[in-house]
């Protein structure tokens, strides 16, 4: 059975600020979660970038893969958690050209040397992350890359069923701001338009992963480390009553045959290019 351990924080409003990330429990399914970031970076062959930014990088070993890549260029890694952060010296320390630096996506902007941003799975935690976009492509130069990966499955079972069971009653005022801050993804269509709109390049598709998740409750477990984040943090101590009531439902949109859970899990990329 799944334990939801949680740090709660005061109140009932969302802010992806005070939410506590857990960087134990994200990683509980690294590979799985690797896997776009891997497949996103793989449509960047034949760069030759001198400075990369990765926005909200987490705890930092997929950026360092970005630093192994590409040995000549500065890396960094920005993120607003410190908890997600506090594994990364050990990587900054074995990667001469790697940092990392605690600081929100929204007060981010380009320096005119970056060369390529990449971000997997971070800009849906930032509301205004599409018009953020738009003016960092203003302020980059002709060329240079921006590499985005973002959830698109907010029409997944695990995702209605979160949102069904916290507009009910006896949840909906106190999950009221959490239930509207997580729904940040636009169309594939929004993003494709960031870049055309103001004449760059960009490239679009998109992935239904069918993960193969090991033992009960895994959906759980993975939304315990990313989507539910804001939902556990605003109900504090009623944070486990919550789970157990999401426990079955996940069970029955999600079964679990010969110790295994398959979960579908859509996501979108766009990789785009700054006019020249
Ligand atoms: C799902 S994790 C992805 C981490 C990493 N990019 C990866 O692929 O494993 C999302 C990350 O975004 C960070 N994040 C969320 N909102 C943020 C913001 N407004 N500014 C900076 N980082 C943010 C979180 O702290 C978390 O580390």
């Amino acid at each position: 059975m799944v334990a939801i351990a949680l740090d709660p924080v005061d109140g009932p409003t969302y802010d992806a600020h005070v939410v506590r990330w857990d960087p134990e429990r994200y990683r509980a399914f690294a590979e799985e979660r690797a896997r776009p970031f891997l497949d996103l970076t793989s449509r960047l062959d034949g760069l030759t970038p001198s400075r990369i930014v990765d926005l909200g990088c987490g705890t930092g070993e997929l950026t360092a893969t970005l630093a192994d890549r590409w040995p000549d260029a500065d890396v960094l890694g920005i993120d607003s958690s410190p908890d997600m952060l506090a594994a990364t010296g050990p990587l900054a320390a074995e990667h001469p050209r790697l940092a990392f630096q605690e600081q929100a996506i929204e007060g981010w902007e380009p320096d005119p040397d970056v060369d390529l941003v990449v971000s997997n799975a971070a800009l849906q935690w930032v509301p205004t992350h599409r018009e953020l976009m738009r003016g960092w492509l203003t302020r980059l130069r002709p060329g240079a890359t921006i590499a985005v990966q973002v959830p698109g499955n907010e029409d997944s079972a695990s995702q209605v069923l979160v949102r069904e069971l916290a507009a009910e009653p006896r949840w909906a005022d106190a999950l009221a701001g959490a239930g509207s801050a997580i729904l940040r993804v636009g169309t594939m269509r929004d993003y494709v338009d960031v870049f055309l709109d103001g004449g760059h390049r960009v490239e679009a598709w998109e992935t239904t992963y069918q993960h193969v998740l090991p033992g009960e409750d895994a959906v759980l477990g993975w939304l315990s480390g990313t989507r539910l984040r804001p939902y556990l943090a605003a109900l504090g101590a009623r944070a486990d009553e919550f789970v157990e009531e999401l426990r079955p439902r996940l069970r029955a949109a999600y079964p679990t045959v010969s110790g295994a859970t398959l979960f579908p899990f859509r996501r979108l990329f766009v990789v785009g290019t700054a006019r020249p």
